[in-house]
Parts: C-alpha cells; structure tokens; sequence
C-alpha cells in the first residue's frame, strides 16, 4: 500500500485538531490540548537541549533551529524561555485572557516574552501551514522566521529556501504523520546546501518512519531511533480514539500492551545527521546518561556472546 494511504487511515484514527490549528492567538489550541494533557513538547524538551548544548560545542555561531509544524511557536517557548507545557497552560489560560481580543493577547504576550529569560542562544525558523499561527508566533517573537508552507502539496518557495540555508538543527513534535517524506524530500535540498544539520523527529508509535528515513538516506542522512526509550505524548480523546489506535497498531504489527494500553500516546525519538558526525558519537553516548550507556553495551555484549555460544 502506498505511504500515502496508509498516513490518511492512521490520521484517521485520531481525533481531527483542524479547527484550534490556525486561530489569530493559541487560547484555543491550549485549552484543547490541556484536556488531554498534550505534553510532548515538554519530554522532547530535554533532548532537544542536550542535542543544542552539543552543536554549540561544535559550531561559533548562534544555532538555527528549524521547527516544523511549529504552530504557535510552542517548542520556540519551551527551549528559548525554559518555559514548561503547564507554565504555558497556565500563561493562556489565565482569567484575564479569557476577555480579550487576540490583538490584546498579542501586546500582552509581545511583553510577557520580551521580559522573559533567554534561557538558551538559539533563532527559531518555524514552519506550518497555518498561516494565523506563524503570525501570531512572528509578532510575539517567539519566531525569529516564519515560513507559511504545505509541502505535502507545493513546492518550497525561492525566499523560503534562502532562509533555511544555514539552519544547525531541524526539530519536531507532534508533527510527522500530518508530514510525510513528501515534505522532507521538498525541504531537505535546502537545508543540506551547506553544512548538514541534525534532525530530531519525535514520532508517534502509530507512523512508520520508514519513508522519511529513506528519503533523509537519499540527502545523505543516517537515521538512528533511540532504543528502549517511548516519550509520553497525550491521553487518548476518547474510548473511540483509544480503540482505533489499538487497531492501527496491531495491524502494523506494533505491540500495544502495557504502553497504548495504559490510555495514552507514545512517541519515539529519531535522530538523523550526516554519516561523519553519527559515526564521532553514536546516540547513545549523545543522550543517555553514563550508567544507562554502560548498560547498553552490557546488553549488547551480552547479546553477542550469546550469539556466539549459540553458534558454537
Ligand atoms: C499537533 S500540532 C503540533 C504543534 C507543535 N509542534 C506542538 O507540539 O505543540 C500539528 C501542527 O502541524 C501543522 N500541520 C499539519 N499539517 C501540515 C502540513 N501539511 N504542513 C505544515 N504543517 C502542518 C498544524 O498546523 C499544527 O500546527
């Protein structure tokens, strides 16, 4: 079947956001999301740190980050004000927001982000096809680029391609599944025209990653997942949702027991870079602490001399 298909059934099988995507401010975004306790910004959060504070070490300038389906500029918050998902839930949930215009919410958030911390050195392109989101994150700040694109449909544009010329870091959240190989393989020339940035795909358990990872093979990207780890993403809407998803994984040949089970999504994390810096320091020793990394290789000694008294 093609990929195609097979992202439109899966799409099918949970709960349609469409209409909180591309409001004039995230009011709405948020209180949808809170209700199902949407938290995976907040677990990516860590990883997207270490994966900064590693390419500062290698590289002068102020890091690039790209975020795809940026929305709002939730990830763009989250790392450059060391803000926390409930901290956001809190910030446009307050009473006084609840009787406001949206060009109110923009002066007052235009405020609340100049005066926060700038936690971490980085600029933050974002990219979505909902055009009010970007703007929204554009006149706050949070965004320091803002590219309105579908490229599942059309091509990137020429301004757009120049913009993404020196990005360090691509990231996502939440994201693939609605973006297929389709807009990897649009956006990848682009920001591979220079040095090869490191992109970092948290993905939902229900999407195959295998297409995207072969179209980053194509542009010269090794792809490794994290292994053993699964990042709480959100509840389930409801009993209906919870039941497709059990579906779809077990079609996909996709064990569900004692995680989907247990009433929630879970993501995993997909880190693809060009095959030099792979090879300098695998993953693991990027992100997993020290102990965890001894354990891992005990595991996988274990494993081969297991193999080996098998085979002999
Ligand atoms: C679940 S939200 C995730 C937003 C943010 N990354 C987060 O974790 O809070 C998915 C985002 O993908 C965007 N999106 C959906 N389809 C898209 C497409 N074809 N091209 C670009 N963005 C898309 C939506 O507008 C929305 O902002």
């Amino acid at each position: 079947m093609l990929v195609e298909a097979v992202f439109e059934d899966i799409n099918e099988a949970k709960e349609n956001m469409d209409s909180i995507y591309d409001q004039p401010d995230p009011r709405a975004y948020f209180r949808e999301l809170n209700k199902l306790d949407y938290a995976i910004p907040d677990t990516a959060k860590p990883i997207f740190q270490k994966l900064i504070g590693h390419l500062q070490q290698r590289r002068d300038n102020t890091i690039q980050v790209l975020d795809l389906g940026c929305s709002y500029g939730v990830n763009a918050a989250i790392l450059k004000h060391d803000l926390s998902m409930d901290e956001l839930y809190e910030h446009w949930g307050q009473n006084k927001m609840a009787d406001t215009t949206s060009e109110e919410v923009v002066a007052y958030d235009q405020q609340f982000y100049a005066g926060a911390d700038n936690h971490e050195d980085i600029e933050v392109i974002g990219l979505d096809q909902a055009e009010n989101a970007i703007a929204f994150a554009m006149e706050t700040g949070l965004l320091d680029g803002g590219i309105v694109a579908n490229l599942e449909t059309d091509p990137l544009s020429t301004m757009a391609k120049k913009t993404l010329g020196q990005v360090d870091l691509v990231t996502s959240t939440g994201c693939v599944g609605y973006l297929t190989e389709k807009s990897f393989d649009r956006f990848l020339p682009a920001v591979s025209e220079g040095q090869m940035p490191w992109i970092a795909n948290f993905v939902l358990r229900l999407f195959p990653f295998d297409a995207i990872e072969k179209s980053l093979d194509k542009w010269g990207y090794v792809t490794e997942k994290l292994e053993g780890q699964t990042f709480y993403q959100r509840q389930f809407a409801s009993d209906d949702e919870h039941d497709q998803v059990l579906e779809q994984l077990h079609d996909q040949g996709v064990d569900p027991a004692g995680k989907e089970t247990e009433g929630h999504f879970l993501a995993e994390f997909y880190l693809s870079r060009s095959m030099k810096d792979a090879a300098e320091v695998p993953i693991e020793r990027l992100l997993l602490p020290a102990s965890l990394q001894r354990q891992k290789t005990f595991q996988r000694q274990g494993c081969q001399e297991l193999q080996t008294t098998q085979a002999g």
